[in-house]
């Protein structure tokens, strides 16, 4: 069995974990002890492994109880394992190839989102873009008793179509149809029953019966409160880095990408794969 270090990547979430050989099949011990700390960090980050696309998914897949993954893409490999890329290189067919991210869960407006992502450095070139992350779970442990008091009970909308800003980087995805749903603020994991603060930067539309000025401010506050520099953790890409979150207990984000800036193909994966949906593909621009 291969013995894991781990390693804090903050106070509050996270871990890099060195000593898994991904050539030898993963012993049950081990396997037990990564899902552990999957449930406990919500992100695992692993270095300079050299990959492929079924080792990732097979890891995908066992932190989250399954042996087997896919993703939303129709694109599948010749050894009948499938992924999206996201590449800021033409032709690479990518989700996302470029454009500012903003705060978001994958799949915010699903009643039921899928619950882990990976990400693998397949090409990383210097200087790149990082991906941060956020913990929801955190957020509501930590939120002040005012801004408790004016969620308690409430709703927030989600919807698919992207939230911008003034900075004209932010990528708007543009799907055929609208779908919004209402979920609690004080929303449960359906994993590890922790509360999560459920409303994000990107796919939160507004607070269900609230005036849009008393939806904005108090999303507003929300949004200070999650996104404050303590509560983030930011990873600095390098080729060969698998990183896989829990994609409710973290939200993620990335600054502006650009296309034919350094290269940076992500290979990723979502899990499990009884979740994941095959709805029509989205369009991609900048907002304003
Ligand atoms: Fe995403």
């Amino acid at each position: 069995m291969s013995a894991l270090q781990v390693n804090d990547l903050s106070p509050i979430f996270g871990a890099e974990i060195s000593g898994l050989n991904p050539r030898i099949p993963i012993y049950p011990a081990t396997i037990a002890a990564l899902r552990k700390l999957f449930d406990e960090k919500g992100l695992l980050v692993f270095r300079g492994l050299d990959d492929d696309a079924e080792f990732q998914s097979h890891l995908s897949g066992i932190l989250v109880g399954e042996a087997e993954v896919q993703d939303d893409a129709a694109q599948v490999s010749p050894d009948r394992t499938s992924h999206t890329l996201v590449s800021n290189r033409k032709g690479g067919q990518g989700s996302a190839p470029f454009g500012r991210l903003l705060f978001h869960t994958d799949m915010m407006w699903a009643e039921n989102p899928f619950r882990l992502i990976s990400l693998y450095g397949i090409e990383v070139e210097q200087p790149t873009v990082p991906t941060l992350f956020a913990s929801t779970v955190h957020a509501w442990n930590t939120l002040p008793a005012d801004l408790r008091a004016r969620v308690e009970g409430r709703f927030a909308i989600h919807g698919r179509e992207s939230r911008t800003d003034d900075y004209g980087e932010v990528l708007v995805t543009t799907f055929g149809s609208e779908q919004t749903v209402e979920l609690p603020i004080a929303r449960r994991h359906p994993h590890t029953g922790e509360t999560m603060l459920y409303v994000d930067q990107r796919s939160t539309y507004g607070i269900a019966g609230l005036s849009s000025e008393e939806s904005d401010d108090l999303m507003a506050a929300l949004h200070a409160h999650l996104y404050r520099p303590e509560n983030v953790v930011e990873h600095q890409w390098r080729q060969g880095d698998l990183v896989l979150w829990d994609n409710l207990a973290l939200q993620h984000a990335r600054p502006n990408v650009k296309l034919e800036g350094p290269v940076r193909v992500l290979r990723k994966v979502y899990a499990p794969k009884a979740q994941i949906s095959r709805e029509n593909r989205p369009e991609y621009s900048i907002g304003r």
